[in-house]
C-alpha cells in the first residue's frame, strides 16, 4: 500500500495568507498543516508517500520535509503538478510511484481526531473496488456529498446547491491500481478540473465502492 498526499493548489479561498506560502505549510496549533495527513498516513502502517505540489512555493516542501527523518521516513517522494487539473489530475501524476500498487490518498488540508488506521485497516482486507469515508456536515455545498437510500450511495455530487444529503466525501480516499485507468478517462468537469467526485461515481457505476462514516470530528482546514 503506498501513500499520497496531495497538496498543490493556490488556496484562493486563504488570501491573503496564501499569497507568500502554500496553504498546506500555514500553522495549525503547533505544526504546518501537512505535518498531519503524512502522520496520519505513518500511523496507519504506510510508510512509502509521495507529496504532490504545485504552484510559487513547492521548493519550501522539500525545505520543511526533506526525507521525512522527522515522521520515522527513510525518505519521501515527490512530483509537481502545473496548473490547476484538479484533485484527480493531482492523482494522475502518482501512477509510476503507485506501480500496481493500491493506494490511500489525503487531501493535504484534512485531519482527523481518530486518524485513518482502521480505515486502511479495513480497505486492506477489502477484496475489490475503492473506499470513501463520510461525515455528517452543516454546508453541503462546500463539498462534495453522498445520496444514501436504503444504505448504499445512489450517487455523489460536487458542491451540490440543493442536496437532501448532509453526508460529506471526506478528503480520505482509497483505490485500487485501475485507478490510473478511470483518471484517463476523465473530462473536466465545468470548472476546468478533473474531478476526484468524478472517479468515486465510476467506481460507484461498477458497484466497487465502500463507504463508512467517519468516528470523531473531521477538518478541511482548506
Ligand atoms: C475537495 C473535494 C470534495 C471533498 C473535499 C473534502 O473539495 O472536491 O469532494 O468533499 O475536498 O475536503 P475542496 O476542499 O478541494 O474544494
Amino acid at each position: 500500500m503506498k501513500g499520497i498526499v496531495l497538496a498543490g493548489g493556490l488556496g484562493t479561498r486563504l488570501k491573503p495568507l496564501t499569497k507568500i506560502t502554500n496553504k498546506h505549510l500555514l500553522p495549525i496549533y503547533n505544526k504546518p498543516m501537512i505535518y498531519y495527513p503524512i502522520q496520519m498516513l505513518v500511523d496507519a502502517g504506510i510508510e512509502d508517500i509521495m507529496i504532490v505540489t504545485g504552484g510559487n512555493h513547492a521548493g519550501e516542501f522539500l525545505r520543511l520535509l526533506g526525507n521525512g527523518h522527522e515522521f520515522g521516513l527513510k525518505r519521501l517522494h515527490y512530483t509537481y503538478q502545473e496548473g490547476e487539473g484538479g484533485i484527480a489530475e493531482a492523482l494522475g501524476l502518482t501512477e509510476e510511484f503507485a506501480d500496481g500498487d493500491r493506494v490511500v490518498v489525503v487531501l493535504g488540508d484534512n485531519i482527523l481526531e481518530h486518524g485513518i488506521r482502521r480505515g486502511v485497516e479495513a480497505f486492506r482486507k477489502q477484496e475489490r473496488g475503492a473506499r470513501i469515508f463520510l461525515k455528517e456536515v452543516e454546508h453541503p455545498w462546500e463539498y462534495g456529498i453522498a445520496e444514501i437510500e436504503e444504505g448504499r450511495i445512489r450517487r455523489i455530487r460536487e458542491k451540490p446547491k440543493d442536496s437532501p444529503s448532509r453526508l460529506a466525501v471526506i478528503g480520505v480516499y482509497m483505490y485500487p491500481p485501475d485507478v490510473y485507468e478511470i483518471v484517463r478517462g476523465l473530462k473536466p468537469s465545468a470548472r476546468g478540473e478533473l474531478e476526484i467526485t468524478d472517479v468515486n461515481n465510476a467506481y460507484l457505476e461498477r458497484g466497487e465502492l465502500e463507504y463508512e462514516i467517519v468516528s470523531g470530528w473531521w477538518l478541511d482546514a482548506g
